[in-house]
């Protein structure tokens, strides 16, 4: 994360003796990136965080690319399901990847789970579409709400709670490689500048520290290599008492993203969110259309020649699609044109605003329909230009 956080109790200088009530030491462990080199924190533990009392058989928990759906615009319907599994883990069903992300959904029916979750394969990146409670991790206490991005560095281990009413429904985004403001919105010292769609002020990192001392049996289950590693801990794992540093989880509401508009059609990166390796995240908000007076608000069609663009529609009409519904993806692949389905550039002309809300992730790799996301395809869409 681009600014310093601390919270709880820490001590003055870090590598120094900091003691518990009972006179032992607390247990220092730097949590750090690209070696020694990247972003890095220092948490304080009450109990060692090797205190390993059993590690159980892994499981594969990973998802195939079908290969056989070829080259397709591409429309997932997933509106109407409501649930996606029992728990967080089995709920999260991963429908499009390659090798730099892999983007699916959650909607587990557990609102609380009993497991905490350690993802030691790649930063995640959720949004809740659907869904209010807190987020529980050692860098303490965050407050999740519809509309917010979590960013989750990898290994951070966390569970959630979510309040008893009201769907659930998450975008799930892991990432191979750090996800991150984008550079471009960035002074040389890391803070956001003045023409960055938001601010310091709009990242919520955890609010409250929040320490469970007590020792016990703490299932941690950890992904790596696609593969899901129960380790059972002789504490709980969030017995951290303090930290600070750089690298932890924060909010940022897709609301508090302040669009960017003009006389005419401004491109998607004025809509960038986050940057990652291989990839860039987008927010399409409410705002006004452009204000030439024959400006044309519906986009152009559009050739990308190397990337892939995968929209997910949050909420709103999106006024140059047609058959598109409240949690559908789009993938709009590479080696086609894509655009604005017939009738509605002339239906866009003297419109002055929009309510649409989006999140698109364009991939710089070509993207992939899973086994899974093939129950989700719309047979229809790739034909739903045709005049
Ligand atoms: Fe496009």
């Amino acid at each position: 994360m681009a600014y310093y956080h601390r919270l709880g109790n820490i001590p003055p200088k870090r590598h120094t003796q900091f003691r518990q009530p009972d006179g032992s030491l607390y247990k220092e462990e730097l949590v750090s990136s690209k070696g020694f080199s990247g972003i890095y924190s220092n948490l304080y533990h009450i109990h060692n965080p090797n205190n390993v009392q059993k590690i159980g058989k892994p499981t594969p928990y990973d998802w195939k690319i079908a290969k056989e759906h070829g080259l397709n615009q591409t429309h997932l319907k997933t509106a109407g399901v409501s649930t996606t599994g029992k728990d967080y883990l089995s709920a999260r069903k991963m429908l499009m990847m390659n090798n730099d992300v892999m983007m699916g959904i959650c909607s587990p029916e557990q609102r609380k789970m009993d497991y905490f979750f350690k993802n030691a394969d790649g930063d995640e990146l959720l949004y809740i579409h659907d869904g209010e409670g807190v987020m529980y991790s050692q860098f303490g206490k965050l407050e999740v709400r519809q509309g917010d991005y979590i960013v989750i560095p990898r290994t951070t281990i966390y569970r959630f709670e979510f309040k008893e009413e009201g769907p659930i429904r998450l975008l799930v985004i892991e990432s191979k490689g750090p996800i991150e403001t984008v550079k471009r919105y960035r002074n040389e010292v890391g803070q956001l500048l003045e023409h960055s769609p938001y601010c310091e002020r709009d990242i919520r990192p955890p609010h409250e520290m929040y320490t469970e001392s007590e020792k016990g049996e703490y299932l941690v289950q950890i992904k790596k290599q696609g593969m899901l590693h129960p380790y059972t801990y002789g504490h709980s794992p969030l017995d951290i008492v303090g930290w600070d540093g750089y690298l932890y989880p924060y909010a940022l509401s897709i609301h508090d993203f302040e669009p960017i508009t003009g006389r005419i059609h401004q491109p998607p990166p004025v809509h960038q969110t986050f940057q990652a390796w291989g990839f860039v995240i987008c927010s399409f908000v409410p705002r006004l259309f452009d204000y030439h007076p024959l400006a044309i608000p519906a986009p152009y069609n559009h050739s990308n020649i190397d990337s892939d663009e995968i929209l997910y529609y949050a909420e709103g009409e999106f006024m140059s699609r047609k058959g598109i519904d409240r949690g559908s993806f789009t993938l709009h692949m590479g080696g086609l044109p894509h655009g604005p389905h017939p009738g509605t550039v002339e239906k866009s002309i003297g419109a002055k605003a929009t309510e649409e809300l989006a999140v698109m992730l364009d991939t710089f790799k070509p993207m992939f329909v899973t086994t899974q996301g093939l129950e989700f395809v719309d047979p229809n869409y790739p034909m739903s230009w045709t005049e």
